[in-house]
């Protein structure tokens, strides 16, 4: 049976983003809201990625029939590049208005807003009071049928389960910024999720133009995570205790494994605060002289000068020119 009522609960950037994307893939969309004033910060969003997603879609056109078109175009809004063209591009952009128009709602009400749901994608500030405070909330006023998936990129859906009601039916689903070019899905169940839910929320993925990428167990960081932060600790380490400069970092990696950024480029676009908030976390932070300490002042220096990367215009690279 396809899932086609999706209720996203919390309305920031990756809430936004979810709920476009489905309404972008036809479902029906809506956001559950908590309030008047969120109501007044997630409309300009909805409105600002939409326009975002509209025209990545439109300057993809510009690549039919580039070689480079297979690696750039933006995979979430195009589901296969072999054999487009610019009026199946434009079809598609007339379609995505359309949905965008018709197949979003916003509910400040929770009873109306979750009645009938077949998927409810909780993406709410990364605070397990807020996400328990709304599962409890939640749990008398889901229909029997409904899957509660969390994007929650740090807590395992272990640590919630007993307090949904329906550990069975409850799971991550972890997308990533910019999900329509960076169509990730990481799918991660806890040891109480049933097997056939898991499979449901792969198939749904795949249906709102994720790549599904199946975990068998439950791993903090996820798959991406998991690599990624030890590796970007690794290039900061390098460069605190002063052994290369970030040019020199980054040019290794990628001469070495032809890997189009380097550590520090990818630091720029994840934003240096949340390098910061993630370093601060290691038990030795604040243990003078260690080399988490040390790049922890190096990246608080950054941070207070306002170089907090590429959406600063400025990170390890200045991004103005
Ligand atoms: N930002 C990212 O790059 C990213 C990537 C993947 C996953 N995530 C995950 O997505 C979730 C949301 O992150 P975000 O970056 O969109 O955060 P955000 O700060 O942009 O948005 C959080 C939203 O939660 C709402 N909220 C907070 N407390 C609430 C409550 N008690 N009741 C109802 N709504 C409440 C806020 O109003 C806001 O709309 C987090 O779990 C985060 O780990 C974020």
């Amino acid at each position: 049976m396809e899932l086609k009522k999706v209720v996203v609960a919390g309305g920031g950037v990756l809430g936004t983003q979810i709920g476009l994307m489905c309404a972008y893939c036809g479902k029906d969309v809506t956001f559950w809201l908590r309030s008047e004033g969120s109501i007044a910060r997630t409309q300009p969003k909805i409105e600002r990625y939409s326009a975002l997603m509209l025209q990545d879609l439109l300057t993809a056109k510009a690549m039919v029939g580039n070689p480079m078109g297979k690696f750039l175009y933006p995979k979430g809004l195009i589901r296969s590049w072999d054999g487009i063209t610019a009026e199946a591009i434009d079809a598609l952009a007339e379609q995505a208005k359309k949905n965008f128009a018709e197949k979003i709602h916003i509910e400040l009400d929770m009873a109306k807003a979750l009645k009938g749901a077949d998927v409810v994608i909780e993406s709410m500030s990364e605070d397990p009071k807020a996400k328990i405070g709304v599962y409890t909330a939640m749990k008398d006023l889901l229909d029997e049928k409904t899957i509660l998936l969390t994007n929650s990129s740090t807590m395992l859906p272990s640590t919630f389960a007993a307090y949904t009601g329906r550990p069975e039916k409850y799971l991550a689903l972890h997308f990533a910024n910019t999900i329509w070019k960076n169509n990730t899905a990481e799918v991660m169940g806890h040891s109480g999720t049933d097997p056939e839910i898991y499979n449901e929320t792969v198939k749904f993925a795949d249906e709102i133009n994720m790549i599904p990428l199946q975990l068998h167990k439950e791993q903090p960081g996820y798959i991406l995570n998991s690599m990624l932060v030890p590796f970007l600790s690794a290039a900061q380490a390098l460069l605190a205790t002063g052994v290369a400069d970030h040019e020199t970092i980054d040019k290794t990696w990628q001469l070495a494994t032809g890997a189009p950024a380097g550590p520090f480029k990818i630091l720029d676009i994840v934003g240096l605060e949340t390098a910061y908030n993630i370093n601060q976390m290691k038990p030795d932070a604040q243990v003078e002289g260690s080399v988490t300490n040390r790049i922890g002042k190096l990246l608080k220096e950054k941070i207070d000068k306002g170089e907090t990367g590429v959406n600063a215009g400025v990170g390890f690279y200045d991004y103005r020119k």
